[in-house]
């Protein structure tokens, strides 16, 4: 297998295992897509990735990161993200997925042009919820600890999300269980110190996430794609493993889960993160040794040879492209001359394909 090899996932068929990691735009008000999604959509419907995954949205309004955040906690926000779907996909060969997420403890955040930190009394900051409450650092926001009682209606929250993300059309969920946001918080003993039946062990700490898993599996059609983001590491002394990544990802897999995505970090600011090409690729590679689904790789991941790389060496089935892709939004075409597949491409670009464009020589890189 490689890189533009197809791969059937829940039902649909995808042309290559190039997906684009979902990634907050910050664009939204009251949790609405707004025209930079129809622009940043538009453009992604025509890049020829396998399958592009919607930032992070709100199950509900205090599930956002930040207030810019998108949302699809109504029939309103899925209504307004169906509109842009059925315009922008018939243009090119793209299925497009949402990241369904609570922000627990990370919420009512500003965004990275802000500072990325708590809101500021003077920002409309909003109450906000954890496993504990402990806060996410020195100066953030202190969340209620959820009631035991509480768990099932986040449960309840998420499959209302991808009830909706169905009739909004999404052809895949993914599952926010990562990135030290709430279905991570109740997993990781670094934000889990409960000793009721949602914390105490491992097993313990993985029961409210695998019943909001499970309860989203009920909620989205069986036909459709049905993924997690988990983590494979805390980066801190005392977090996760790989081990937990694996004992999380044999459950999801025996829910019905299609595929995984393997990232890690984000529970503590004091984490210590080793960063470099393909660092989070081991990750993937240690589900895909010991459970038997369809996992992806990602993180610094910017060369189509090493995409391809990670594929071809049976590390990891697919690959998301994060910051490359905002960089270069036809990685996909580019990826394909690179390693000398033939693609198709939307009919007004074609002329602009180096095989039909003498000038071609001349492009930049
Ligand atoms: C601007 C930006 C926004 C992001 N938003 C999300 C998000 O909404 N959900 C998520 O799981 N990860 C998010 N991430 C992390 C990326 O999906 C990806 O895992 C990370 O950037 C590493 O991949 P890369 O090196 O290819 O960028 C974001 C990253 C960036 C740069």
């Amino acid at each position: 297998m490689s890189l533009f090899s197809p791969i059937r996932l829940g039902g649909i068929d995808l042309p290559n295992r190039v997906q684009v990691a979902p990634m907050c735009q910050y664009s939204s008000t009251d949790g609405m897509p707004s025209g930079w999604h129809w622009g940043h959509l538009g453009t992604m419907a025509v890049s020829q990735a396998g399958l592009v995954v919607l930032e992070a949205s709100g199950v509900v309004p205090e599930g956002r990161i930040t207030p810019a955040c998108l949302g699809i906690w109504s029939d309103v926000h899925a209504d307004a993200l169906k509109a842009i779907l059925d315009q922008v996909r018939p243009q090119g060969d793209v299925r497009f997925g949402i990241q369904l997420a609570h922000a627990g403890r990370k919420a009512s955040a500003q965004p990275p042009w802000e500072g990325s930190g708590p809101l500021k009394p003077d920002q409309s900051p909003w109450p906000t919820v954890a496993p504990s409450a402990l806060p996410h650092a020195d100066g953030w926001h202190v969340p209620r600890a959820l009631e035991a009682g509480e768990i099932a209606g986040l449960a309840r929250d998420f499959a209302a999300a991808a009830a909706r993300s169905a009739a909004a059309g999404f052809d895949a969920i993914e599952l926010h269980a990562a990135h030290g946001y709430l279905l991570h918080q109740f997993q990781s003993p670094i934000s889990n110190r409960r000793d009721d039946a949602w914390g105490g062990t491992a097993v313990k700490r993985r029961r409210a996430p695998l019943e909001v898993a499970e309860a989203v599996r009920a909620a989205w059609p069986k036909d459709r794609i049905l993924g997690a983001r988990i983590t494979g590491h805390d980066w801190v002394d005392g977090g996760l493993t790989e081990e937990d990544a694996i004992a999380f990802a044999a459950e999801l897999k025996a829910i019905g889960y299609d595929y995984l995505c393997l990232t890690s970090g984000g529970i503590h600011p004091g984490q210590k993160v080793p960063t470099g090409p393909g660092y989070q690729v081991h990750l993937a590679r240690a589900v895909k040794r010991n459970v038997d689904i369809t996992v992806r790789a990602v993180g610094m991941i910017v060369d189509p040879r090493h995409a391809d790389a990670v594929v071809l060496d049976g590390d990891a089935d697919l690959v998301a492209i994060g910051r490359p892709y905002l960089d270069d939004p036809r990685w996909v075409w580019h990826a394909a001359d690179a390693l000398g597949v033939e693609i198709a491409v939307p009919r007004p670009f074609e002329r602009g394909r180096p095989k039909l464009w003498p000038g071609a020589a001349l492009r930049r890189g």
